[in-house]
């Protein structure tokens, strides 16, 4: 009994890790995902947060052009051994770093038990250093993104008012709830027509995750249509940045600081911090999921 009982407290103790892991994952591709993960980060770093996003769309890595910067190596190179993690990481804008994707990388099945603990371990030491970590994922319910998906803190799921995304969003909801019911989801409204436009469609998506499996999403924020998202991606420069005040780039500023000030009301009201699992936590559950 007493054996059994510290090792449950070693293991949660090994999993509290200061690090919240937040994965971005749509239904449907070209929702915005990657554009809300990099200006995300951003705002969060602004506020006075370390923050480091993982490219874990691993076929289509594109992250660090959203950002602004070139990535020599990537995660791939750290996987085959090949270079360290401080060789793999890249300094975004305003503090933000990032962690590259790559394609090639062998299903983590295939790898040996003490290449995957590697792994964890080299990456298990950012979890020292920041206070987010933002995974952003491709579209889609992949094996990789289902297990990036199980294994986070929380998850953002993005949608477009249109209902094929809609339909889609609900789709991967409805796997992850079974899955693990209790992870905690949140929508982003992105592409809206307005304010109103966004809740009503959280609205639409809010009553099918009640109504059919029984979850209770979250509306984490709404980000109106602008074309200034797109400007922005081809400038490379992100869109907080450019253009503050344009109107996805206060949006995402909102939510940001909505989403801190949530955080804090937790804090405050349980009195305890949560149990975030960091980048170990989740390396560790991914494996597990994906064995
Ligand atoms: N709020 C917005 N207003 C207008 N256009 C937007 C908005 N958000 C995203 N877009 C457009 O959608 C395109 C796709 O964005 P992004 O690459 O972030 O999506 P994604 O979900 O990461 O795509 P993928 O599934 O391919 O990874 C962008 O090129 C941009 O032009
Ligand atoms: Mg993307």
């Amino acid at each position: 009994m007493e054996d059994q009982a510290r090792g449950l407290r070693q293991l949660a103790a090994q999993f509290n890790s200061k690090a919240r892991t937040i994965v971005i994952t749509s239904g449907k591709g070209g929702v915005g995902k990657t554009s809300l993960a990099v200006n995300l980060a951003i705002a969060l770093s602004e506020r006075g947060k370390q923050v480091a996003i993982l490219d874990g769309d691993l076929g289509l890595a594109n992250a660090d052009l959203l950002m602004g910067v070139r990535a020599t190596y990537n995660i791939k190179h750290l996987v085959d051994g090949q270079k360290r993690v401080s060789e793999i990481i890249v300094h975004g804008p305003k503090g933000v770093k990032l962690i590259p994707g790559g394609s090639g990388i062998p299903e983590i099945t295939n790898m040996s038990e003490i290449r995957v603990k590697g792994i964890i371990e080299a990456l298990g030491v950012l979890d020292q250093y920041v206070d987010f970590l933002i995974i952003d994922t491709g579209a889609g319910i992949s094996k990789q993104v289902l297990a990036f998906a199980l294994a986070a803190d929380e998850i953002l799921v993005v949608t477009t008012p249109e209902p094929t995304s809609l339909a889609d969003a609900y789709g991967i909801i409805k796997v992850v709830n079974n899955g693990n019911p209790q992870m905690p989801i949140n929508i982003v409204v992105n592409q809206a027509d307005g304010i109103e436009d966004g809740k009503r469609v959280f609205e639409r998506l809010e009553i099918v995750c009640q109504r059919f499996v029984n979850k209770n999403v979250g509306l984490a924020g709404i980000i109106p249509f602008d074309y200034n998202v797109s400007k922005a991606i081809r400038s490379q420069e992100p869109i907080v940045i450019g253009q503050p005040t344009s109107k996805a780039a206060l949006a995402i500023n909102r939510i940001a600081a909505d989403y801190l000030n949530a955080l804090e009301k937790v804090e405050i009201n349980t009195n305890q911090s949560q149990n975030s699992k960091g980048f170990k936590g989740l390396l560790e559950r991914m494996a597990r999921l994906l064995r």
